[in-house]
C-alpha cells in the first residue's frame, strides 16, 4: 500500500515504525515529519492543515490511505475534504473530532449515550465558576473548553489557583468545572469505522513532569503497556476491555452515527478507575502520545489492515487485534525548561549508541538536521524523543530503556526515572 501519514511527532513516528514492521512492504510518506521519521519514510512537502492540498497530493500520487496523526488537522476538517474525494482516510471529520475539540461537546455526547463520567458544570463567568466550586467541592478540576495542548486542565486543592486558572480561560470562552475523580488512569484506544470498534491493548501514561507524579501536567513523560494490575480488579484484561467497549466506546460511536457525524478513526478513551466504577475523563480523536509508542510495538495484527478497514467501513470483517506477550516501556527525553519554556536548538548525541541496546528503538518527537553529513541532530521542541524498550517483563524492559536513555546526551534535558517502576517490582 501507499500510505500518507500526516504529522511530525513521536506518535506519527511510532505509527510509521509499526507499518514498516509488517511482513508486507509499504510505500510510506509523511508530511511534514521530522529528522527521525525521515529515516523511515519519504518526507513530502504538503501542508497537513490544508485538506485540498492533501487531497490533491494523494490523488496525484495514487495514495491508498491517508492517516491523520494529530488533532489540529482533524478539528480543522482535513479528513472531511479527503474523504469527500473518495480517498480512504483514517481520522474523524471535523464534527466527530469535537469529541476532543470541545469538552462541552464530549460531555453532551456522553450524557446522550449514558456513558459514565464525572459530573461537570459549564461556567461562563468567574461567579459561575465559584458557584460550581461550592457545589462540587475540593479538589477543584477546571478544564478549558477548546484544544489547549494539555495545558487547559488544572487539578488542585488550592481554590485560589483553580480560580486564577479558570479566570484566564473564562475570558475567552466557557470552562467546565468537574467533579474530582480518584483512581488509576488507563488509556484505551479503539479503532472505529463509524459503526464497529476494535480495541487495542491498554496503556498507562505519566502526565506530570516530575518523578512521583509531581510538577506540572505535560503531554506525557512516559508510558507502559499492558497493565498487569487490571486482572486483579476485572479478572482479566479482556474483561476490562469488554466492559469499556460495551459501556463507553460503542455507545459513543453509535450516538455520533445517529447524529449523522460518524467517528471514523481512533477513539482514545482516557479513563479513571474509581472505587465506584470506570469513569471517562476525556476523549481524544487520535492516537495518544506517548501511549502509542508502547501499544503499537506489541501489536501483531498488521496495522495497515486495521487502519484501512476502519477507513473504508469493513472493521466488522476483521478479527480482534492480537498483541504479543512482551511488555513495552517508553521514557520521554524532554528539553530543559519543558513544559513551561523549553530551550530548543541544542545538539543530541549518542543516538546510535542508545539504539544499539537490545530491544530498544528511538522514536523521534521534535528533531531536525543534521545540517551536514555526519553532524548531530538538533532538538526542536519540548518533548524531543522517546526511548522505547520491549522485554519479557517490566524489569527487563525498564533496564533496557534506562540503559539506552543514559547513553543520550542533550544539554539540560530531563526525563522521569520512575516510569513503570511500580509494575516492575
Ligand atoms: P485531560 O486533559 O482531561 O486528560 O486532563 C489531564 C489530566 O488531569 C488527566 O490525565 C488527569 O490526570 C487529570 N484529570 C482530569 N480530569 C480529572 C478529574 N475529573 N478528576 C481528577 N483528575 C482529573
Ligand atoms: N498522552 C495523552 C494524550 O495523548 O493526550
Amino acid at each position: 500500500m501507499k500510505i500518507l501519514v500526516l504529522g511530525s511527532g513521536a506518535r506519527e513516528h511510532a505509527i510509521i515504525l509499526a507499518l514498516r514492521a509488517e511482513a508486507e512492504p509499504h510505500e510510506i510518506l509523511c508530511a511534514p515529519g521530522n529528522a527521525g521519521i525521515a529515516q523511515d519514510a519519504a518526507l513530502v512537502d504538503v501542508d497537513m492543515m490544508d485538506g485540498a492540498a492533501v487531497t490533491r497530493y494523494a490523488d496525484e500520487h495514487g495514495v491508498d490511505l491517508v492517516v491523520v496523526g494529530p488533532e489540529a488537522p482533524l478539528v480543522a476538517g482535513v479528513a472531511d475534504v479527503v474523504r469527500a474525494h473518495g480517498i480512504p482516510v483514517f481520522g474523524p471529520g471535523r464534527a466527530a473530532a469535537q469529541l476532543e475539540g470541545s469538552k462541552a461537546f464530549a460531555k453532551r455526547i456522553m450524557e446522550a449515550a449514558s456513558v459514565p463520567t464525572g459530573r461537570a458544570v459549564r461556567a461562563t463567568s468567574v461567579a459561575e465558576v465559584e458557584a460550581a466550586f461550592d457545589e462540587l467541592g475540593a479538589p477543584y478540576v477546571v478544564k478549558a473548553d477548546g484544544l489547549a495542548a494539555g495545558k487547559g486542565v488544572i487539578v488542585t486543592e488550592d481554590r485560589a489557583a483553580a480560580l486564577a486558572h479558570a479566570a484566564q480561560y473564562v475570558a475567552s470562552g466557557p470552562v467546565l468545572v468537574e467533579e474530582f475523580l480518584s483512581g488509576e488512569e488507563v488509556s484505551l484506544f479503539f479503532l472505529s469505522d463509524g459503526d464497529t470498534v476494535r480495541a487495542l491493548s491498554p496503556a498507562q501514561d505519566f502526565k506530570r513532569a516530575l518523578d512521583g507524579d509531581e510538577g506540572p501536567n505535560t503531554g506525557g513523560m512516559g508510558a507502559y503497556s499492558p497493565l498487569p494490575w487490571l486482572a486483579e480488579r476485572f479478572g482479566s484484561e479482556e474483561a476490562f476491555v469488554d466492559e469499556v467497549t460495551r459501556t463507553v466506546a460503542l455507545p459513543v460511536v453509535k450516538q455520533l452515527d445517529a447524529e449523522g457525524t460518524p467517528f471514523i478513526g481512533l477513539l482514545y478513551a482516557g479513563l479513571i478507575l474509581t472505587p465506584r466504577g470506570v469513569r471517562v475523563i476525556e476523549f481524544n480523536a487520535r492516537f495518544g502520545d506517548p501511549e502509542t509508542q508502547v501499544v503499537l510495538p506489541r501489536l501483531r495484527t498488521p496495522l495497515s489492515r486495521l487502519l484501512l478497514a476502519a477507513a473504508v467501513g469493513t472493521l466488522e470483517d476483521e478479527p480482534q487485534p492480537v498483541f504479543s506477550d512482551e511488555v513495552a516501556v517508553t521514557v520521554v527525553l524532554a528539553s530543559e525548561g519543558y513544559p513551561e519554556a523549553p530551550q530548543t536548538g541544542r545538539p543530541i548525541e549518542g543516538l546510535a549508541d542508545a539504539a544499539a541496546v537490545e530491544g530498544v528503538g528511538i522514536v523521534h518527537a521534535a528533531t531536525a538536521g543534521p545540517d551536514a553529513p555526519g553532524g548531530s541532530l538538533i532538538a526542536t521542541g519540548g518533548r524531543v524523543l522517546n526511548v522505547v524498550a520491549t522485554g519479557s517483563d517490566f524489569a527487563d524492559a525498564r533496564r533496557r530503556a534506562y540503559d539506552a536513555i543514559g547513553r543520550i546526551r542533550l544539554d539540560g534535558s530531563h526525563h522521569r526515572r520512575d516510569i513503570a517502576a511500580r509494575v516492575a517490582e
